[in-house]
């Protein structure tokens, strides 16, 4: 029986990896550069299944060259890369990997606020550098029990994030396109997104890059926020205005910034952002667990082998609106 033909853009990791290989023909671009354009859509005219990830874009020029694709799968809960209307017109599922990475990515964008507060990796570079019993000029750091929270973007994450919060004596305040009225019940308040910009110590942006939240972080917005205000960003680097991120920096209109995410990604070794001493950069960890990649892998593979077989996808975004008309567009 002909195996069926799947296209894999990026890294998965394993087991789910060779599970997806035993059952099906898979083609799996290996080099650490992202696949070309060309290359890609050369490989997608055989397609029946991809496995996207986020240095692509998937577009309608991209459908269009993948006559026999049935699904697409990534693994990632984000798909700012992924234009799903053109999924949904050519009749595709797209399936992402919600749920499975909460735990970590809060984890992680709990410890960027724990390490910036208390100055970890100035520590660690005094230490290193000699200058422990040398030198008395070790930055202090701030408590943050006792100190306001703002999270911005109440999703699964966000409701894990304001827990790790509240357990650390954090009075926790969200902003969210949407009120969440079952998250307030863990003790977060809801509050307009320029009153949390004015009273919050801290700042946690966790909000999807869509239209409307590209650039939502700007001069006025950096303006808005206490002088002595942490400013950390795990959800997508374009949902900052970087120019105006590093204006406020080195200006003192905020204290400190935290990036797991920029823009651009990766961020230039030159970039001026990596000169100052009020910011601490990681390169997009947010769900970089042994296990969480594992759980991400197996529902990628999950949505995609469901994909193929014709039958609805775990964790699919655009689910309700595939209909038998869109899916016959071919
Ligand atoms: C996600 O899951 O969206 C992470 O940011 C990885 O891209």
């Amino acid at each position: 029986m002909n195996k069926h033909k799947v296209v894999i853009t990026g890294g998965l990791m394993s087991p789910a990896l060779e599970r997806l290989q035993e059952v099906c023909d898979v083609r799996k671009w290996g080099k650490t550069e992202p696949i070309p354009r060309d290359v890609l859509l050369e490989w997608a005219s055989e397609a029946e299944g991809i496995i996207a990830s986020n240095t692509i874009i998937v577009d309608e020029e991209l459908l269009q060259h993948a006559p026999k694709l049935k699904v697409i799968a990534q693994a990632a809960v984000g798909y700012d890369n992924i234009e799903i209307e053109a999924c949904t017109k050519y009749g595709i599922p797209f399936g992402n990997t919600p749920g499975v990475l909460v735990a970590a990515t809060a984890d992680l964008a709990f410890s960027l606020l724990l390490c910036s507060a208390r100055r970890v990796h100035e520590g660690w570079d005094f230490v290193r550098n000699g200058s422990w019993g040398q030198d008395h000029k070790m930055p202090f750091g701030i408590d943050i029990a006792g100190k306001t929270l703002g999270i911005v973007g109440m999703g699964q994450i966000g409701a894990a994030v304001a827990q790790r919060a509240r357990a650390f004596g954090m009075n926790v305040i969200y902003y969210n396109r949407n009120r969440r009225h079952d998250d307030e019940s863990i003790g977060a308040s809801y509050q307009p997104f320029n009153t949390l910009l004015e009273v919050a110590d801290a700042i946690i942006v966790l909000t999807p890059l869509s239209k409307e939240t590209r650039g939502s972080f700007g001069r006025e917005q950096f303006q808005k926020m206490k002088s002595t205000a942490y400013f950390i960003n795990v959800s997508r680097g374009p949902v900052v205005d970087t120019d105006a991120l590093l204006e406020a920096l080195q200006t003192g209109e905020i204290a400190y910034a935290a990036l797991d995410v920029t823009d651009p990604e990766p961020l230039p070794e030159d970039h001026p952002l990596l000169k100052l001493s009020n910011i601490l950069v990681t390169p997009h960890i947010g769900s970089a667990t042994i296990e969480t990649r594992i759980a991400m892998a197996e529902l990628t593979v999950d949505n995609l082998l469901a994909g193929l077989a014709d039958k609805p996808l775990p964790a699919c975004v655009n689910s309700d609106r595939i209909t038998r008309k869109n899916k016959g567009v071919f």
